[in-house]
């Protein structure tokens, strides 16, 4: 039995300019033809799937990615592998690139991104009933190709396995059909606050509205921490500090990771809280997604230390 982590699979390339993209871009012209000389290039291990599951393996699960990988992977899995993640249920595509995630950065911290889906686009081909419900705790469905993901949403619903259906960035280009598809049934539905607002917008509904759809709304809402909106009320719970506030990116497939932690166990709705934030901030302290590092005790003591003594930490989090 473990978690399933599906989800896409991908490298990020970071660049950065030394200049200012308005200097180069001039207003008027009909044709854009420019070409940024970068000096900086850092390739970094990304993918929602892989970053929700690293956390996941730091906090004593062994979780396992189902997704779609190109022919610049091996490395990749060997090091997923290396730190707890069975990269067994991955698909490796010989023909394709593993998606990439490529975004130049100039000195006024503008950006311009691309996402090349790559092999991404075949995680359609995965159906997640092969697994085998007796074999699956909890699935969460995080932001990968549109068709993989409903169709997850769909194989979960006929084996009965509980999921967190996780849209994220999705949620600006999915239809009110799609995400109403993959909502339905769902144990969580994890939004950040902004997304929250999108996510009514496009089912047309409000919050009591969607918990016929979907038991739990758990909402991120950065520096606030999170709260989690069920039929009985509102729980909230504020965030945990970081010691160093480096760069934020990945705070929230962390979170998603103690939450996970939390609902396997069967913990209430505030520790899975605690246990979210409290994940969440140690990527902030680094660059990257799958930077940071902890032991069980380590963080254990980082609960307390912001949270309290809680009855659950004697036995949370144990290598399984
Ligand atoms: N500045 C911060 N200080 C402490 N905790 C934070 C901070 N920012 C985020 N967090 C923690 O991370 C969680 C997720 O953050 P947020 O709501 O910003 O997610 P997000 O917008 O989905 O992030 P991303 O998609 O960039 O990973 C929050 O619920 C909180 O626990
Ligand atoms: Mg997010």
């Amino acid at each position: 039995m473990s978690i399933i982590v599906t989800g896409s699979i991908a490298w990020d390339y970071l660049m950065r300019f030394p200049g200012r993209f308005k200097d180069h871009i001039l207003p008027g012209q009909e044709k854009l033809s420019v070409s940024f000389l970068v000096d900086e290039k850092e390739r970094h291990r990304g993918g929602t799937a892989p970053n929700i599951a690293y956390n996941l393996a730091l906090l004593g699960e062994r979780p396992r990615i189902v997704g779609a990988a190109g022919l610049d992977f091996e490395d990749y899995r060997q090091w997923l592998e290396s730190v707890g993640v069975d990269t067994s249920l991955i698909r490796i595509h010989p023909d394709e690139f593993t998606a990439t995630f490529s975004v130049i950065t100039d000195l006024d911290h503008n950006q311009i991104a691309s996402f090349h889906t790559g092999a991404m686009a075949r995680a359609r081909e995965i159906d997640l009933r092969e697994v085998g419900a007796e074999n699956i705790d909890w699935v969460i469905i995080s932001p990968d190709d549109p068709v993989a993901m409903t169709n997850h949403a769909q194989a979960c619903r006929d084996m009965g396995v509980p999921f967190v259906y996780d849209p994220s960035q999705q949620l600006a280009r999915i239809s009110r059909e799609d995400f109403l598809f993959g909502l339905e049934g769902a144990a969580v539905l994890t939004v950040n606050d902004y997304e929250l607002e999108m996510a009514k917008r496009l089912a047309g509904m409000n919050e009591t509205e969607l918990l016929t759809h979907v038991k739990a709304i758990v909402v991120t809402r950065g520096p606030d921490g999170a709260s989690v909106i069920t039929q009985e009320g509102e729980i909230h719970v504020p965030a945990a500090r970081p010691e160093v506030a480096v760069e934020p990116t990945g705070v929230g497939d962390a979170f998603r990771a103690g939450m996970l932690v939390g609902l396997n166990a069967g913990y209430p709705w505030e520790t899975i809280l605690k246990l979210g934030n409290t994940a969440a901030v140690y990527v902030i302290e680094r660059t990257g997604t799958q930077n940071h590092a902890y032991t069980r005790e380590e963080f254990l003591a980082r609960v307390r230390e912001n949270y309290g003594d809680l009855p659950v930490l004697k036995t949370c989090c144990q290598k399984s």
